[in-house]
Parts: C-alpha cells; sequence; structure tokens
C-alpha cells in the first residue's frame, strides 16, 4: 500500500512528501507527521522532484512490503545526488529491527534520518539537529514508555478520522513481527479518546475508526479498567459523530458485551473485521492464536443473531508452516461457512525473529500459490453472493471519492463498509447520502442516488 497526503503547495514555502506503506496505524503515524511539519511552516506535495523532505514511513509484515521500500530508497539515490540539501528520513516498523537499520547504514548511506515507531514525536527535534550536523542521526527505542498525547496531525480527509485508541500488542502470534516493531499493549486513557472525538466531531468530521491490533484488549492496562465496549457507549454519546468503526478485533478476545454493544449505538457500524488466519485447530495452536475453529464459528454465529445485516469481514494466511492439504479444507470449510463478505488474503511470509520462521516443515511456494487459487476461487463467489443482498435496497453512503477516470462517478462506503459507485459530482464528497443499489459485482456496488 502506498499512499501520498494530499494538500496544496506552494512556491517560498519549504516542502515535504511522506510516502507510507503498511497498515491504518502506519497510515495515521503518517498524519501525525504531517501534523508536525505543517506546525513547522513546511507544506505537502506529491511531486517528490521537488520536495525539501522525504520520509519513508516504512512497513515490516511481510517480505514484499519490505523490498519495496529498498527498491524505492535506491531510487532516492540519484535526486540527493542532483540535490545535496533534501533530507531524506526512513521511519516505522522496519527501522525498529537492527539487521534493517544496520542494512540503511551501511547501503544506503544518503539516508539523513532513521527513526521508529516509538519515538516519531522526536521529528522536528530530528529534523533540527539534522540542519547542525552532516551525520545520518539514528534513534530507535526498543519500547514504547508513556503515551505521547497531544500531537498534532494533518488528517488525509476532512469527514473521516483515524483515532488510536491504543498501541502495540502482546498476543505474538507466532507468525507475526508486530509485537517486536510496536512494543507491548498499552491503551489510551478513555477521557483522552473522547476529548480527541469531541474535537473531531465539532471540526465535522462524520466517521471515526479506532484503532488498535487488538481493540477487544482495550483498557486491560489502564488503572481504572474500562472495557471496549464500554468505550463505545462512551463514543456513542458523542454529539455529531455519525459514524464509529474499529479495527482489528482479535477472536479470543471478543465478548457477549461487545456484540451488544454494536447492537445497541447507534454510531456503531455494523462491520466487524475479524481475522481467522486458519481453520485447522492444530495450526490455529501453532500460530498461538488461542481460540479454536468451533469457537469462530459460535462467535460469528452470535453476531450474525444479534446485529441484523452484519458484514463481517477477514484476514487469511496461507501456507503456515506445517499446513497440509487437509487444514487447508478447514480454511475453505470456515469461508464457506462464514460466508465472508470479502477476506484479505495472505501467502505466508517467513518474519525473521518469529518463532514461526525457525520451524522446519516450511511449505513449498508451488503449493502455497496453488492453495491461495483455490481460497480466491471460494471467496470471489461469497463475497458476489453477499452484495447480492443489497440488490434493491437504500443504504447510507458516505461519500468518500471521485472515480479517478471519470469525474461524474463517485464512490463511497455503506455503514457495513461496502464499497459504492454512483453517479454525482465531487461537491458531495464528505456527505453522507442515500443510494439505492442497481447492481452486484464481486467486490463492489453499483447504485444511484435517492432523494429521501
Ligand atoms: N493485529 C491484527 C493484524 C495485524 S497484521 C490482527 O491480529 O488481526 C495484518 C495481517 O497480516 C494479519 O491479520 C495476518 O493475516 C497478516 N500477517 C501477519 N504476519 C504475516 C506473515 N508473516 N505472513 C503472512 N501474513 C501475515
Ligand atoms: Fe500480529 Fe497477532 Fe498481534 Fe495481530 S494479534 S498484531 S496478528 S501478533
Ligand atoms: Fe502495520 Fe506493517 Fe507495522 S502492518 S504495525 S506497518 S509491520
Amino acid at each position: 500500500m502506498q499512499n501520498n497526503i494530499n494538500n496544496t503547495q506552494d512556491k517560498n514555502q519549504k516542502k515535504y512528501t511522506i510516502v507510507t506503506w503498511g497498515c491504518q496505524m502506519n497510515e495515521h503515524d503518517s498524519e501525525k507527521m504531517a501534523g508536525m511539519l505543517e506546525e513547522m511552516g513546511y507544506v505537502n506535495t506529491d511531486d517528490i522532484q521537488h520536495t525539501d523532505l522525504i520520509i519513508y514511513n516504512t512497513c515490516l509484515v511481510r517480505e514484499n512490503a519490505e523490498l519495496k521500500v529498498y527498491g524505492n530508497l535506491g531510487e532516492l539515490k540519484a535526486l540527493k545526488r542532483d540535490k545535496p540539501d533534501l533530507i531524506i528520513a526512513v521511519s516505522g516498523c522496519m527501522m525498529q529491527k537492527k539487521e534493517v537499520r544496520d542494512v540503511i547504514k551501511q547501503k544506503y548511506r544518503f539516508v539523513d534520518i532513521l527513526f521508529g515507531t516509538h519515538n516519531l514525536h522526536k521529528l522536528p527535534e530530528f529534523i533540527a539537529n539534522h540542519n547542525q550536523t552532516s551525520k545520518m542521526i539514528v534513534d530507535v527505542w526498543e519500547d514504547g514508555g508513556e503515551i505521547v498525547e497531544g500531537l498534532p496531525a494533518h488528517r488525509k480527509h476532512g469527514f473521516k478520522a483515524f483515532v488510536n485508541i491504543m498501541y502495540g500488542c502482546n498476543n505474538f502470534c507466532s507468525y507475526c513481527i508486530v509485537p517486536y516493531t510496536r512494543g507491548r499493549e498499552r491503551s489510551r486513557n478513555p477521557e483522552d479518546i473522547v476529548k480527541e472525538i469531541e474535537k473531531l466531531a465539532k471540526e465535522g468530521y462524520k466517521e471515526i475508526t479506532l484503532l488498535g491490533q487488538n481493540v477487544n484488549s482495550y483498557g486491560k492496562t489502564l488503572e481504572n479498567k474500562v472495557t471496549f465496549a464500554e468505550l463505545l457507549r462512551m463514543i456513542d454519546k458523542i454529539e455529531g459523530v455519525e459514524r464509529v468503526r474499529f479495527m482489528t478485533s482479535h477472536p479470543k478476545d471478543l465478548s457477549e458485551e461487545l456484540i451488544y454493544a454494536m447492537r445497541d449505538c447507534d454510531t456503531v457500524c455494523e462491520h466487524f473485521h475479524l481475522p481467522f488466519q486458519a481453520g485447522s485447530n492444530r495450526v490455529l495452536k501453532i500460530m498461538n492464536r488461542k481460540y479454536t475453529k468451533e469457537k469462530y464459528l459460535e462467535i460469528v454465529g452470535r453476531l450474525k443473531e444479534e446485529v441484523p445485516n452484519v458484514s463481517i469481514t477477514t484476514d487469511i494466511i496461507v501456507g503456515f508452516p506445517g499446513e497440509t492439504d487437509e487444514d487447508f479444507e478447514e480454511t475453505l470449510d470456515v469461508v464457506r461457512k462464514v460466508g465472508f463478505d470479502s477476506a484479505f488474503t495472505f501467502l505466508y511470509s517467513i518474519r525473521e525473529g518469529t518463532p514461526a520462521a525457525d520451524m522446519e516443515n516450511q511449505v513449498p511456494d508451488d503449493i502455497k500459490r496453488e492453495r491461495f487459487q483455490r481460497l480466491l476461487d471460494t471467496l470471489r463467489p461469497l463475497s458476489h453472493e453477499a452484495n447480492q443482498h443489497y440488490v434493491n435496497e437504500v443504504v447510507e453512503v458516505l461519500i468518500e471519492n471521485v472515480s479517478k477516470n471519470n469525474d461524474d462517478v463517485l464512490s463511497g462506503r455503506t455503514r457495513t463498509n461496502k464499497l459504492v459507485h454512483f453517479a454525482g459530482t465531487k461537491d458531495l464528497i464528505g456527505q453522507l447520502v442515500n443510494v439505492k443499489i442497481d447492481e452486484a459485482k464481486t467486490w463492489t456496488l453499483e447504485g444511484h442516488i435517492i432523494n429521501e
């Protein structure tokens, strides 16, 4: 995933460009860096040839994310040669790994500033220090410590906003690098979260997405314990917020109380992103996921009972070490039984430093790819079928974008997070409208705005 934050340009001011890989957590970190830079007087540009500061905010979750960063960094070398004053910084999850830092120090010596996920609030200081030294500044903290409140953020959209409710992860799923790059789990105080959202609501933001690696365990590290369900009920009362989303939910921590909060709170959208990763209990155990296939299906059943029309999406890993054909059939079985609205599917990628990387029975690439194809073939008709239920229905859509190829086509999302395309003019971006669905495609819906 690659993203540039859009804004205006100005000839006389210093310009910055941030390129972001990875998850929403990283995207929101980039928004915070943008906020700090704008307070320093920088303005945003997407034009890498005419910028004064480039930040690559990196991801380490799979090998291909990592390789893309190295590829892109290589291309900056010539740019820096032609423009020695250009400041190049690299940040994010990759920087938390010593081996990666060593590669940057040896092979990409033109990088000026290197920092990690726990100290991005020091960005202004790094830039000031850089102006006084010709050496590469390297500052990476091993763990998060106290949560830094009050950082500004320059948000990508004016109508929907990410809000961190917690940082880090304690789950140590055996394939995953995130607990090593983001440190231990820690929750923000509910008062700070509510204050931030109240401010966003006053500024006109309509949709809030609460971020955490496992929002279902929110509050466990607080002195005065608050559950995630209780937090949702507090946020639901905030004047002006129309929609509340959250991600990601770990099935092992999904409580009945949370299901009731989704059922009862008007603003909480009827969508659960609930990664199941694998269907085989044997594989789930080695993955250290701490639930069984049966438990997962039971939770989904409860969700469907209590929240009518809830949409359920997921993450699935194919080819975890030791996965047999029989194990993989269990994954397909879960897919068929749940009927996911959509799924992010990943080929298992070895992450050095995680327990699964040292397992000897790695699945050969060709088998992984063949299974991956079978998974997509299973998911596709189910997603199409789920979308068919929307035809002739009227749904509320928050308009997010205008089509890249056609100025008269808008896109937006339903409360259930379905992407909908329809005719309209771009001045409507950021509005909530009613759309009647005319056609269901495999991954998207098509419709027309109605005045109701
Ligand atoms: N905290 C979230 C997920 C963060 S990573 C959660 O627990 O759901 C996003 C997704 O990347 C994971 O759900 C998993 O499906 C995938 N992933 C993580 N490590 C991976 C690896 N080594 N290989 C392939 N996919 C991986
Ligand atoms: Fe990774 Fe598991 Fe933590 Fe998600 S819950 S970030 S998959 S270790
Ligand atoms: Fe996110 Fe990638 Fe880091 S998925 S937490 S940016 S490793």
